[in-house]
């Protein structure tokens, strides 16, 4: 068979892989608890939902145009004004298929074969792929004191000839880390300086903790014309807790915009029109489920917290916002692929592995299960790890009899 480069350089979705396999075996009655995805459990906003079904009823779902509905880019024109107090045009806004999609088009915009797009490790697992989909060249950048938050120094020294673009995700998937105003202030002006495009993927920054406030990119930015390189994402997936619609967005400058709308045109046409009507009346209905999803998380960190710190061996930093606590294992094992496949084999709990995310060693556990699969899937983990466990774990009728340590 013969098969591209491109498509041979991109590797499987290790996220989707992982509940494809948490599907399966809770299909066989197995008693998993899933603490590798990366969804709420809340149900999608009332509003979504009766903006939606009016038209499902109708029984006429028909093309939209290939940027989007008119009503969901005038409810996107609204948010941005309302969370980053900035005034954008029809022409500055394009819908996609979730965030994922937005990216990419911006990415299939910019990119010529042989470009380099840095951004900071860990990182969400798709950036690396979807550079690679364009025959650019990842540059993942790990912060040198070893911290979550990267720092300018570690940006610019990464930055050559061939740097097309930076992509920063604050709160950020997997360490749930809030860069610095001060760092996004120095990104934003740098990129401008360097004509660097900088994409801001902005899909957590409403699921922010301990009284924080929302970070403005454009707080920071002085080009609005067709020359901006800002590209700002954002998506109604994690924040209203809608992930399976499939709508996010991007606001760029009008060009960017028309040729991302170009290629979007010919990849899938404009998404959904049901899923933009759902987006829409998410967007402009009643917001308190944004807020009770946000408090629901922070206290699930809160219970994280305590599990973790009662844990020795393993290394744990607060997250600041979205659903990820991302745990240093390296004590236990090194090999984070190989030390989540065995926690999954002898206690059914599943994590993602932080070599996913481009940093071994750690795993990254996510809050936005229940308090319940918090609390026992870390004393799983313990029982499964710690040598002064006792030796046996009841799950459920079941009795698990540690012989590996
Ligand atoms: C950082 C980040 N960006 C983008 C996405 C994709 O979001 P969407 O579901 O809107 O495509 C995710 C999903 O996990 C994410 O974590």
């Amino acid at each position: 068979m013969s098969i591209s480069l491109i498509g041979r350089s991109v590797g499987e979705s290790a996220t989707l892989k992982l509940n494809e396999v948490a599907a399966i075996l809770r299909a066989k009655g197995e008693p998993l608890i899933h603490l590798g995805g990366g969804e709420p459990k809340t149900k999608s906003p009332i509003d979504a939902i009766t903006a939606v079904s009016g038209l499902l009823n109708s029984g006429e779902i028909r093309y939209t145009p290939a940027d989007g509905i008119i009503p969901l880019k005038q409810a996107v024109i609204r948010y941005t004004e309302e969370f980053y107090n900035r005034k954008v045009e029809p022409e500055n806004v394009i819908a996609s298929s979730g965030a994922k999609q937005a990216i990419m088009v911006a990415l299939q915009a910019i990119l010529d074969p042989q470009d380099e797009v840095i951004f900071p490790a860990p990182y969400w697992v798709s950036y690396p792929e979807m550079v690679k989909l364009c025959g650019a060249v990842p540059v993942p950048v790990l912060p040198e004191d070893g911290s979550f938050y990267p720092r300018m120094q570690d940006i610019e020294q990464n930055v050559t000839s061939y740097t097309k673009a930076i992509i920063i995700n604050s709160p950020n998937n997997p360490t749930g880390a809030i860069y610095p105003k001060a760092f996004i202030a120095d990104i934003v002006q740098y990129c401008e300086n360097k004509g660097i495009y900088l994409i801001m993927d902005d899909i957590y920054h409403r699921l922010i903790f301990d009284g924080r406030k929302t970070i403005s990119c454009y707080d920071y930015a002085t080009d609005f014309t067709d020359n901006s390189k800002l590209i700002l994402v954002n998506s109604v997936s994690k924040q209203y807790a809608m992930t399976g619609f499939r709508i996010g967005w991007a606001v760029a400058n009008k060009k960017l915009i028309e040729v991302m709308t170009n290629i979007q045109g010919h990849q899938t046409s404009g998404p959904p029109v049901l899923m933009q009507k759902a987006a829409t009346g998410a967007i402009n209905g009643v917001q308190s489920s944004v807020e009770s999803l946000r408090l629901t998380l922070e206290n699930n960190r809160n219970v994280m917290m305590e599990q973790l710190n009662a844990f020795d061996g393993i290394r744990a930093v607060k997250p600041d916002g979205a659903f990820y606590t991302f745990v240093d294992f390296s004590k236990y094992n090194s090999n984070s692929a190989e030390l989540a496949n065995f926690l999954l084999e002898k206690v059914r709990v599943a994590t993602m592995p932080g070599v996913e995310f481009g940093l071994d060693g750690y795993l990254r556990l996510s809050t936005c299960g229940t308090i319940k699969d918090i609390i026992e899937g870390v004393e799983r983990i313990k029982w499964a790890l710690d040598p002064n466990s006792p030796n046996e774990l009841y799950i459920g009728e079941r009795k698990l009899v540690r012989d590996w340590i």
